[in-house]
């Protein structure tokens, strides 16, 4: 259909029609089952509303998909389909892994690759528009949907941000991409003290030059649906705060697609006691141009009473339906109202070799190594090498998925088991539970059994019985593997924590592993930075496997092994102790830094009994190579806007074995009219070195990288100093200047 087309169906639609196609409903109207996360309470919608609904939330199946449809457009009038919309976070039946493990990469091009393979795997099972990327910046590790975003930096979220709504768009061809939906917009990542749909309240220039990049990085990527956040901004929850949706994101970027809430947020605009009633809430998020209402019969059953009263109006209404109406007919719903979801497509495409091996390449990627003390890993998996105990709950688990994995297929997730005994073989390789994951599973609620996690259910062997069978083994092999971390359910939407370190039974048990005197290597599952300090020196090396997806088990031998030498490295920084909790690379230096003060002693910006700084700091990783960085060039040592300042370094791989670097580059504003952080990630490179190659790395600066949101209300650089910082993490760096004139 044209323009006119749409517009010509729009005069022909009823108010009640029109209303229909801002509802968004989930599969319990429509006779199926659906997964998502949120209250499950009866929503009071008739039959009549579920007729002239817009969108199905979270129901997929090639056939159901089928099916729904054919239903829904018997029984409708004007014949406009329905919009099938669903979660896809990181993968779809194969299952990548948590998008901070995405981040780890610091691969932007894989990932979009990646992408378009998830998209071409939904697409064939019914998904024609995915909630997804979620790209809020996180910097609270006490937050359990760390997991979702690509981690604590700006620029490095936009990065993969595009590459994301790039990879989701694929080719454009219907059978291989999907419509995409940025969430949550904006600022969710921030709760007060972590926790989950607290309040969100920042100062706006710290909103734009902090917070806001990432979602404008998708929306300039061309996604075609923005999903508001439940937080306030400004006190003002998003999903009824109009300066956001439409002076920002609307009239600023440009956006002209489809606003859609995220679950329930038009009614719990009660709950944030911004609106009396249902009646108020509709007309705060149509006032806010939000167009579709997720799982609250709110505009169902007030839109039209709004529109009669003159406190919607008719055009508000229009414009609303429009977005919905050119979104299907952009998927060319009109046309084919099924797009190419087909059950002989899904058998070819899903978990196909291809996805597999590029689920194992990316997480092989994506594994960060924390530790390797003495050069433990890798291991040799030759007939000479070591005899290996794998000891943890996550030892032979198919839960390596995480949280949002809702549509996986977790029958084909590879564990650690199936891959260790793969290389090693029986004789070499053996197995046990050690431990429960947790000591009291009665935190994890009932959500669990939503998504079929078994851990916890069952009356299995006693704690002592885990521990005496797994300390034999331990005492029998050369080196321990633990595969600890927390429970899949500690992470995630409502997984905010106030104790990030690992479970209880589990440090017990490591401890007690270590007393046997073995090398112990620990392999981490989590969906958050943990606090590491009480359990680092209980072991020799730490591998971070985040929830790794289907391939997990593979890429963690492949790491462990030596087949893969680890390039991961952290998007997150991990704190020594929840209390320095947010915890971020690019702090301030405050009028009193801990060091460099003019003040001494007790008077500075610092914790008495922990560090400033992280355990493990943003970007950091290590590697099987070891390499210098040295021969900072910082070209002419000054720059003027429209002209490119060339930055230089030369990196040399020590060793003999082959690796990548992550070649990072920050910036540092000296002296601005609003505060700036010490460093800020402007660019960065991976590079691959073969032994003892040196290779120099090149970077461009332009004025248009020292941008911020100025007290003029203005993107905008400032003249005067710069410090330019390059090294493998923003920890270890070496320095140089220049001015901007
Ligand atoms: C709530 C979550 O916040 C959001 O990310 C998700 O897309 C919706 N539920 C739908 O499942």
């Amino acid at each position: 259909m044209n323009h006119e087309d749409l517009l010509a169906l729009l005069g022909k639609m009823t108010l009640k029609e029109k209303v229909g196609q801002l509802v968004q409903l989930d599969g319990g109207c429509f006779g199926a089952g659906d997964m998502s996360t949120g209250p499950r309470e009866k929503l009071g919608v008739t039959q009549e509303d579920v007729d002239v609904c817009g969108s199905v939330l979270n129901v997929l199946g090639a056939e159901e998909v089928r099916r729904i449809q054919d239903t829904y457009l018997e029984r409708s009038r004007l014949k406009i389909p329905l919009v099938f919309m669903a979660d896809v976070i990181y993968g779809y039946q194969t299952c990548y892994p948590i998008p901070l493990g995405l981040g780890a990469t610091w691969d932007p091009d894989l990932i979009r690759d990646d992408y378009r393979l998830i998209a071409g795997e939904a697409v064939a099972d019914g998904c024609m528009v995915t909630f997804s990327p979620p790209v809020d910046v996180v910097r609270d590790a006490r937050w359990g949907r760390c997991l979702e975003m690509p981690g604590e930096d700006p620029y490095l979220s936009s990065r993969f941000a595009t590459a994301m709504v790039e990879g989701f768009h694929g080719d454009g061809a219907p059978e291989r991409s999907i419509a995409c939906c940025v969430k949550h917009f904006a600022g969710y990542g921030a709760p007060e003290a972590g926790r989950e749909y607290n309040t969100v309240d920042m100062s706006e220039w710290r909103f734009r030059n902090e917070y806001l990049a990432p979602y404008k990085a998708a929306v300039d990527a061309g996604c075609e649906l923005v999903m508001t956040s439940f937080n306030t901004v400004e006190g003002i929850p998003a999903t009824a705060n109009k300066w956001l949706m439409d002076d920002v994101l609307r009239g600023e970027w440009g956006f002209d697609g489809p606003v859609i809430t995220d679950y329930a947020a038009v009614a719990e605009l009660i709950g944030h006691g911004v609106a009396a009633n249902a009646r108020e809430a509709t007309r705060l998020a149509m006032n806010a141009t939000v167009d579709i209402d997720m799982k609250t019969p709110c505009y169902a059953h007030e839109l039209e009473g709004l529109v009669a009263d003159g406190e919607v109006s008719m055009e508000q209404v229009d414009a609303a339906c429009l977005r919905v109406l050119e979104l299907k007919n952009k998927l060319g719903l009109f046309e084919n109202p099924y797009r190419t979801c087909s059950p002989e497509r899904r058998v070819e495409v899903t978990c196909s070799p291809e996805r597999l091996a590029s689920a194992r390449k990316t997480c092989g990627e994506a594994l960060v190594l924390l530790k390797n003390e003495g050069d433990v890993l890798p291991l040799d998996a030759g007939e000479d090498g070591p005899r290996v105990a794998l000891i943890g709950p996550y030892a032979n688990s198919r839960d390596i998925i995480g949280m949002w994995a809702i549509h996986a297929d977790k029958s084909r997730s590879v564990t650690l088991a199936d891959a260790f005994e793969e290389v090693l073989g029986p004789e070499r390789f053996g197995w046990a539970k050690g431990c429960e994951t947790l000591d009291d599973y009665s935190e994890l609620g009932d959500f669990g059994k939503y998504v079929g996690i078994t851990s916890g259910v069952d009356d299995g062997p006693s704690a002592d019985e885990l521990e005496t069978e797994a300390l034999a083994l331990a005492a029998a092999a050369d080196v321990v593997v633990m595969a600890l971390g927390e429970h899949m359910l500690q992470s995630g939407e409502g997984g905010a924590r106030t104790d990030i370190t690992l479970p209880a039974p589990q440090k017990r048990l490591l401890a007690r592993v270590r007393e046997l005197g073995k090398p112990v290597v620990l392999v981490l599952f989590n969906g958050r930075p943990l606090a590491l300090t009480d359990v680092l020196d209980d072991c020799d090396a730490v591998l971070e496997a985040w929830f790794p997806g289907t391939a997990g088990g593979r890429a963690v031998a492949d790491v462990l092994f030596g087949d893969v030498n680890p390039s991961g490295r952290l998007t997150v920084s991990f704190p020594h102790n929840v209390g320095q909790e947010p915890l971020y690379y690019a702090q301030f230096s405050t009028g009193r830094p801990a060091k460099g003060s003019a003040h001494s002693g007790r008077f500075v910006s610092r914790y008495m009994d922990a560090p400033n700084e992280a355990l493990f700091p943003f970007g950091y990783g290590l590697s099987y190579h070891t390499a210098r960085y040295e021969n900072l060039c910082v070209g002419t040592g000054s720059l003027r806007a429209g002209e490119k300042l060339r930055v230089s370094v030369d990196v040399t791989n020590e060793s003999q074995v082959a690796g990548i670097e992550v070649v990072q580059l920050y910036i540092h504003d000296v002296a601005a009219s609003r505060v700036r952080p010490m460093l800020e990630l402007r660019d960065f490179a991976r590079v691959e070195l073969a032994a003892s190659e040196t290779r120099t790395v090149e970077f461009e600066i332009g004025e248009d990288q020292l941008r911020f949101w100025t007290p003029e209300h203005a993107w905008a650089s400032e003249p005067g100093s710069f410090e330019v910082f390059v090294g493998p993490n923003s920890r270890d760096l070496l320095a140089g200047s220049f001015e901007l004139i």
